[in-house]
């Protein structure tokens, strides 16, 4: 009896020694670095936050797995943002005060990002944003100066409207178009004007530009509006809910035109909400596909088919690439003090990662190669890649 409970107790002992060692159990949670993850969890962009933190998830097991870094096992800190740039602002102010993390990085919708980047500023949290691609996210819109502690690990929209428009006008052959903008998004507004203003100095002339709201759900009156001026192209800069219902509901008012957006097009349910027949004809610009034949490409889809059970989308390779970015950044810091994390963000250079080698400028954005995609009976197809 006694010896079955002394080896009880060393049982337990090795037990509790090894979590501490692993770094997972909750007494030692402050020997960890921990990272915040912030997304889109719930809210009208769930996939492009899930796959995100998917992504960074795995990439955060694989570093600990290396045995993590500055000698310390990574914590992942999820925390929510609704979808909502009020709700951004509570959830950084939450990883910075409570939860206490060295850096964040998550979020796609631009102006999610932007809120949760005057949190970051404010409290000089380094903060790596993933897919928020309009310039406000990393320079001040007022002073035009470049923000200290935000970046980000995706090209910008000046680059993404212009290769929509060089696509419409070269590869399409199309010079009159309408354009729809998602007025409550500062992603919509700013790619629509990036998109305009290449489309315009391109040869093409702008028919018509009509404006909607997130959460619509009908899209008939502007349609019918954009139909009378007959546009030989549309393009529909928003988020996968919206554009679907667009999508959907022009084709049933028999507009045939291509149909062209952009990032904000990639879920997997643009394709349930708009039905496969409504999107063939349409093209979106994007960061990444998982047509990508590249070594780095197939081991890590491999590798995320087997953690998740299902192909990444490009949200789950930016966010993967971001965590590695900033992981890499706490290496070169050698330090978890906000300062040095920032300084070897600002200097990340050449490094490899699935959607390109990653530099980032002096505005603290990447620049990289976008691709273009062509929905095909429900399908993603990769037509081209167009270099910064
Ligand atoms: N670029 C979009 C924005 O800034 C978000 C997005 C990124 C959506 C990547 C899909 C894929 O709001």
């Amino acid at each position: 009896m006694k010896q079955s409970r002394l080896m009880a107790a060393v049982v337990l002992s090795i037990f509790l020694f090894t979590l501490i060692l692993s770094g997972c159990g909750g007494g030692s949670a402050s020997k960890d670095i921990k990272i915040g993850l912030l997304n889109e969890m719930t809210g009208g962009n769930a996939t492009f936050g899930t796959s995100s933190a998917n992504g960074a998830k795995m990439a955060i097991k694989e570093a600990n797995a290396k045995g993590g870094v500055l000698g310390k096992q990574i914590q992942a800190v999820i925390a929510d943002n609704k979808s909502e740039p009020s709700e951004s602002v509570n959830a950084m102010t939450k990883l910075v005060t409570q939860d206490k993390v060295v850096a964040v990085t998550g979020i796609f919708a631009s102006s999610n990002a932007i809120a949760a980047s005057s949190v970051a500023e404010a409290s000089k949290m380094p903060f790596l944003a993933v897919g928020a691609t309009n310039p406000k996210v990393t320079v001040d819109e007022k002073s035009g100066k470049v923000k200290d502690y935000t970046f980000r690990v995706c090209f910008i929209d000046p680059f993404q409207g212009t290769v929509g428009a060089n696509f419409v006008l070269s590869t399409l052959k199309l010079k009159q178009a309408a354009v729809l903008i998602d007025s409550s998004s500062d992603y919509s507004k700013g790619l629509a004007a990036f998109f305009k203003e290449a489309f315009t100095k391109g040869g093409g002339s702008i028919l018509a530009e009509e404006s909607y709201l997130q959460k619509d759900q009908d899209f008939k009156t502007i349609l019918t509006k954009v139909k009378a001026l007959n546009p030989q192209v549309i393009y529909v800069p928003g988020y996968y809910e919206e554009v679907g219902k667009i999508v959907k509901q022009a084709r049933e008012l028999g507009i045939t035109a291509p149909i062209i957006g952009g990032d904000g097009w990639d879920s997997p349910k643009l394709v349930e909400i708009g039905t496969a027949p409504a999107l063939n004809n349409t093209y979106f610009t994007n960061h990444y596909s998982v047509d990508d034949t590249s070594a780095a490409s197939k081991t890590f889809v491999e590798a995320y088919k087997k953690e998740y059970g299902q192909a990444p989308d490009a949200l789950a390779v930016l966010g993967y690439d971001a965590a590695n970015v900033l992981i890499d950044a706490i290496k070169r810091a050698n330090s978890t003090e906000a300062a040095k994390i920032r300084e070897a963000l600002a200097a990340t250079k050449d490094i490899a990662a699935v959607t390109g080698s990653t530099t980032l400028n002096a505005s603290h954005d990447a620049v990289k190669s976008a691709v273009i995609i062509e929905m095909k009976d429900g399908k993603q197809m990769y037509k081209a890649t167009v270099k910064p």
